[in-house]
């Protein structure tokens, strides 16, 4: 089984869309060699993201994304064990979906 977990947070008030960038960049590569996939979406303000992967691994992983300085209020939205990922293929997809459902809905698969 895997985890997939879904959580909110508030960008940062200075952060550029340079280091929205840099951010997901970074997670393709690290995130492919974790064998984590999900999803990202950003709405200029909020930060929407779908991570799913080895239990362990996400929970590291999530550990590690909860206390970068680049957001706060960060808030795990749902979790759940699944047999199968929702973005299979995907280190890390940026989603450009300002209401966030494209994300939101992928957890209920
Ligand atoms: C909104 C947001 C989403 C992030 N998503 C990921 C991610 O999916 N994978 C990842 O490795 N780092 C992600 N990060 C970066 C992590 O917080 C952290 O900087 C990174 O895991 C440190 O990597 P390192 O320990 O390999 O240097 C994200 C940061 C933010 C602010």
């Amino acid at each position: 089984m895997l985890l997939r977990i879904l959580y909110f947070s508030t960008a940062h008030a200075d952060l550029t869309a340079a280091e929205v960038d840099a951010i997901v960049s970074h997670s393709v590569q690290a995130n492919a060699a974790r064998d984590v996939t999900g999803a990202l979406a950003f709405n200029g303000r909020n930060f929407c993201q779908l991570l799913e992967g080895d239990e362990l691994v996400v929970r590291d992983l999530i550990a590690k994304i909860s206390t970068d300085k680049r957001h706060s209020g960060f808030k795990v939205i749902d979790e759940k064990l699944v047999q199968d990922r929702a973005f299979p293929g995907w280190a890390m997809q940026r989603v450009r979906d300002l209401d966030f459902s494209v994300v939101i809905n992928a957890m209920t698969r």
